[in-house]
């Protein structure tokens, strides 16, 4: 499952944009301030509305005054997601649109629609279809003998109308689409990786699935993947023994008292180093490594300026490592400020941000065709970024 397109209108500094053909690994670029950031936050916000409500989770970021583009604030925000998934042996373009009107200082669902294209032939089929609490679901939405017409709709009223519809149907297997983009919605993640959140020992007790968004339960995946998936654990320490000098090993070690550090290993000297003491960049690309040969990925994950303590020489592996990760079935969008990570990424992976007049439009390599000439002549990303040949993207 892939995220194809994303349509936003008046989401903070996303006026109105629309990105197509979202590749499996995409690259944004832009200037401090052209919403970068937000981009991302457009997945946490939605995850929000689905855990709690539409409500929430616009008062949380400050209100439906602060969210909304400025100057719209009489106008609806709107969020469209096109993704492709499987319904009965057959690969469909599913497309999820949410509109939010401010009614009286409320923030409510003006219209949730969940739609697509039954047949090759007609017009993409609304299989669930709401405004203010109130509408239809389609309960036997795989049942491709029946036609259009003679599917089964239920009337659905929920509880309030700051509440999502896929939060419910979402649920039951038998709203397949609802289900299938709940899931990806609620499994989307964002590193925000603190490098001293990752150090120090961690208690022990627990089960670590994935690396959580800070790093701060470092220790126990490391721990996981070394007893779990011992072959993933040696592939890693060998990635980290050829991109960090000094490193020879590196162990999960239980303390005493109940707890979990990691020890690394230099081939140096007879004692070993606790991770409070290892360089800011071995813990993070020990972290990230970790996280990228995750052996289930997450569907959907978005990474901020990875390059951060990094060796610029280790950004080009860094880079084909998320491109991996992503073909493995997990989406990944990343933004940075590096020119070496650009250098390892495509052209069609390519996007950037300009802002103009208080609004961000987001513009595509591929569709440049000066870019696209260049590259074909074998220049490299970062390079044609660093020489001013991404138009508008230099603050400057
Ligand atoms: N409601 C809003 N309307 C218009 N612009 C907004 C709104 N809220 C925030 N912004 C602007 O959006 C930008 C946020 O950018 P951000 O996503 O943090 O950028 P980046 O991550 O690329 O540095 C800031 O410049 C901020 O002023
Ligand atoms: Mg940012």
């Amino acid at each position: 499952m892939r995220i194809e397109s994303i349509r936003i209108k008046n989401f903070r500094v996303f006026q109105d944009i629309t990105i197509r053909e979202i590749p499996p690994f995409c690259v944004i670029v832009g200037a401090n301030g052209t919403g970068k950031s937000t981009l991302f936050q457009v997945f946490g916000f939605l995850k929000d509305c689905l855990t709690y409500n539409v409500g929430a989770a616009i008062q949380s970021r400050g209100g439906f005054n602060e969210l909304i583009s400025r100057g719209r604030e009489t106008e609806n925000m709107e969020i469209e997601l096109q993704f492709r998934m499987e319904i009965s042996k057959a690969e469909r373009l599913v497309t999820y649109f949410l509109e939010i009107t401010n009614q009286d200082g409320k923030p409510q669902v003006a219209r949730e629609i969940l739609r697509y294209k039954r047949g090759s032939a007609g017009s993409p089929y609304h299989f669930l279809d709401f405004s203010f609490g109130k509408g239809k679901a389609v309960v036997n939405e795989d049942d491709f003998n029946k036609t259009d017409e003679e599917l089964t709709k239920e009337q659905q009223e929920l509880d309030k109308a700051d509440i999502l519809a896929i939060k419910g149907l979402g649920q039951f297997q038998k709203f397949k689409a609802a289900n299938a983009f709940r899931q990806l919605i609620e499994n989307w993640y964002v590193s925000d990786f603190h490098i001293n959140l990752a150090r120090g020992s961690k208690d022990a007790a627990g089960y670590a699935d994935h690396l959580s968004i800070t790093g701060d339960n470092l220790q126990l995946v490391a721990n996981r993947i070394f007893s779990e998936h011992n072959e993933i654990f040696n592939r890693v320490i060998d990635l980290m023994k050829m991109r960090v000098p000094g490193v020879s090993t590196i162990e999960p070690e239980p303390t005493k008292d109940g707890r979990l550090l990691l020890k690394f290993q230099d081939g140096s000297f007879k004692d070993p180093f606790i991770d409070k003491y290892v360089s800011d960049g071995t813990i993070k690309m020990f972290a990230y490594l970790l996280l990228l040969y995750d052996p289930s990925p997450h569907p959907l994950l978005c990474v901020e300026e990875p390059e951060n303590q990094l060796y610029p020489r280790l950004l080009w592996e860094l880079a084909e490592e998320f491109r991996a990760y992503a073909n493995r079935g997990g989406q990944v969008f990343v933004s940075t400020h590096s020119p070496d990570f650009l250098n390892a990424v495509r052209l069609e992976e390519v996007f950037w941000l300009v802002k103009k007049s208080g609004f961000s439009k987001v513009m595509r390599a591929k569709e440049d065709s000066q870019l696209a000439a260049y590259m074909s002549e074998g220049d490299q990303m970062g390079y044609l970024w660093e020489h001013g040949f991404f138009e508008g993207a230099d603050p400057r």
